[in-house]
């Protein structure tokens, strides 16, 4: 989902410039914290279950994949059809917002590269604009 285009130091994949799974597991733990202690993010952490164990763990190996990483994720459920199992979630402009503005957050805390954070953040924003499944 991230620009095959965009360019990269001698075609590593974003997975690779972000820094592996190391700092893959630093940009998601991050976005869970965030999400538990700021205020900010209370409306998105309301739809979550009361512990994030489970959550940091698939958002983890969700992300490792989607940056052109190992495919934990779809070895671990299959296709990751995210959509649909973001169907029990009401979602709306106002959740996608704060989703992106946590995981925004998340990244300018972690020192991520400008450019690469604001790269990755379009490319995400188009998969939470996509999870809406109501209007506003
Ligand atoms: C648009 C705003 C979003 C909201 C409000 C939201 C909310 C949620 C909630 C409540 C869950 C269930 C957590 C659990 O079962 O522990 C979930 C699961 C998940 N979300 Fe999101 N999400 C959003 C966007 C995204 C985006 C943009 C991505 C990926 C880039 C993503 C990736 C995932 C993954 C991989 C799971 C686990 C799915 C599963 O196997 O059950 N989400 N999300």
């Amino acid at each position: 989902m991230i620009d095959p285009d965009d360019p990269r130091p001698e075609g590593a994949t974003p997975f690779e410039v972000l820094g592996g799974e190391p700092a893959v597991l630093a940009l998601v733990q991050r976005f869970y914290d965030l999400m538990d202690l700021e205020p900010a993010y209370r409306g998105i952490r309301a739809l979550h279950p009361s512990h994030l164990e489970g959550s940091r763990d698939k958002l983890f190996w969700f992300l490792c994949g989607w940056l052109g990483g190992p495919q934990h994720y779809v070895e671990r459920f299959g296709h990751p059809r995210l959509r649909a199992r973001h169907l029990p979630f009401t979602i709306g402009i106002a959740e996608r917002d704060q989703w992106m503005a946590c995981m925004k957050q998340a990244m300018t805390e972690l020192h991520i590269d400008t450019a690469f954070a604001e790269r990755l953040a379009a490319s995400m924003f188009n998969t939470a604009d996509w999870m809406r499944n109501r209007g506003g």
